[in-house]
């Protein structure tokens, strides 16, 4: 049997999965790190603690699986999108990632768009400047810590720092590098023409792959450290949401999914290029090579749950402990228990800025509507009414700009709520489905491995074999119509709070 492993670097952790080449779990494990906030709206990481977590789990799964290592056929790499990681002349990290939740580059992304124009950057690039994105974040070096940038010689995405660790290579693939703003991403390749109006040497960048090709091989130091062969292939992998689209299946047209892990996501695939003019979307290549995605993105969807999980439910979190449980389950049962609407409680999932539809890095986050009569578990049921409205103004845009969704699948650790789910069934008045594998990323990422080692021919026959459905969850038209009326406030709510987010942000 061949085997394939799948490296998910996410914002709270990093789960590493070893696959048979069904698609079948055979070894898992994770390791979490903090997130820094050292001030109001920015979000940083230590890349050290992303590799750290990644030799940590790569042993563990090498270990545990007790499979031969020559039978495991090759390693794809997934993670968080847009972080900076920058690296001095002796490959060291020059200072912590500036990552993708991160808000202090509305100065930089007004400078981008004065440099490039509004219109050719849409053309290019296929997104409006971002304070997301990694272009911006490099220019805030540049700017505020011009000591850094001189020292700066690579510059990586988290997940291809790890490559790099791995295999040695500056490397990249079109999935993520779409995120970073400097991709061309109708041509594939990066963009001479935004490298050079925002003076940045290509020379610091990454050689840019498909997903499922192969960029290197694994070191011999890495060997001995995780328990890997010396030489096993790793692939380009792509960034989370576009692995996970692998991992759920959503590899053709009128294939979408929603995700709630850290942030919120509502992807469709798209075999040609399909552009929101008013960049309140993404349009990114994705890991099929050749085709693209449209994605809408909720800053803080589980971010927000976490949040007042972490604050508010030492609780739920001592229970849990004694009964063995996820807090979230707990939760998760009690917010069950209140009605649609949260008892007139309203929650905007502010916390980090918000991208779709609004593209606002000073809004933040509000429960709009508190009464004497509520308790906490209106307000965790608040919390993930107001991520799943925020999913709903995804949702609408890509219908509104004719993205075909005949199928919607549901991921992320929020996907695997019944509750969630069904908030975004009733939402968006359509089914929304499970898959039986719950690896998301990871499996998305092993499964391009396997394309790449040669044990799959393409990623959507890969997807046809391995990718299983599991559960549907249909529309309730009762609930429908009660969401409709609050999300109308919802939306209402951020028209009638946008000077004065402003206005705060400036004090
Ligand atoms: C996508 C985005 C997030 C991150 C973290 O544009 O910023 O989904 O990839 O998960």
């Amino acid at each position: 049997m061949n085997y394939l492993i799948g490296i998910d670097l996410g914002t709270s952790a990093t789960k590493t999965v070893l696959f048979d080449e069904e698609g079948n779990v055979v070894a898992s494990s994770s390791k979490e790190y903090p997130l820094y906030h050292p001030q109001n709206g920015w979000a940083e990481q230590k890349p050290e603690d992303w590799y750290d977590a990644a030799i940590y789990t790569l042993k563990e799964v090498v270990s545990k699986s007790g499979v031969d290592n020559a039978d495991i056929k090759g390693i794809g790499l997934s993670g968080q999108m847009h972080g900076l990681v920058m690296l001095d002349k002796d490959n060291n990290v020059i200072r912590p990632s500036i990552i993708w939740c991160d808000q202090r580059t509305a100065k930089e992304c007004e400078e981008i768009t004065e440099k490039v124009g509004a219109k050719r950057l849409i053309e290019i690039t296929a997104n409006p400047a971002l304070t997301g994105f990694t272009a911006s974040k490099i220019l805030w070096v540049k700017n505020n810590e011009p000591e850094n940038y001189a020292k700066c010689r690579h510059i990586l995405l988290p997940k291809d720092y790890i490559r790099f660790k791995l295999t040695g290579e500056y490397a990249t693939e079109v999935s993520d590098a779409s995120g970073m703003q400097l991709l061309d991403v109708p041509n594939r390749c990066w963009s001479d023409e935004v490298l050079e109006k925002l003076g940045i040497d290509k020379s610091l960048l990454g050689k840019v792959y498909e997903s499922p090709d192969v960029t290197g091989t694994v070191t011999k130091e890495i060997a001995e450290l995780t328990g890997l062969k010396e030489g096993t292939i790793v692939v380009g992998g792509a960034g989370d949401n576009a692995a996970a689209a692998v991992g759920t299946g959503v590899v053709e047209d009128g294939k979408a999914f929603t995700t709630i892990g850290s942030s919120g996501v509502v992807f469709a695939h798209s075999s040609n290029i399909s552009i929101d003019p008013k960049g309140r979307v993404h349009t990114f290549c994705c890991a099929v090579p050749g085709a693209w995605h449209v994605m809408g993105v909720t800053q803080g969807a589980g971010l927000s749950l976490k949040w007042f999980r972490d604050n508010f439910c030492q609780d739920y979190m001592q229970k849990a402990s004694e009964q063995g449980v996820d807090p979230y389950y707990l939760m998760d049962r009690d917010a069950e228990t209140v009605p649609c609407g949260s008892n007139k409680l309203i929650y905007l999932p502010y916390l980090m800025g918000e991208r779709t539809p609004h593209l606002d890095p000073d809004c933040r986050g509000v429960f709009f509507g508190l009464s004497a009569i509520h308790t906490k578990k209106d307000m965790i049921r608040a919390v993930m009414e107001g991520v799943s409205y925020s999913l709903k103004d995804c949702n609408d845009i890509l219908c509104e700009m004719g993205v075909k969704v005949d199928e919607m699948m549901a991921c992320g650790g929020g996907g695997t709520s019944k509750l969630w789910r069904q908030m975004l069934a009733d939402m968006y008045e359509c089914e929304v489905k499970t898959v039986a594998s719950k690896e998301g990323p990871a499996l998305g990422a092993a499964i391009l491995a396997g394309v790449g080692a040669g044990i799959y021919k393409s990623v959507p026959e890969a997807c046809a074999k391995i990718v299983k459905k599991d559960k549907t969850c249909s529309p309730i038209p009762q609930n429908s119509e009660v969401y409709k009326k609050y999300h109308q406030i919802y939306k209402d709510l951020y028209t009638s709070l946008k000077a004065r987010y402003k206005e705060l942000a400036n004090i």
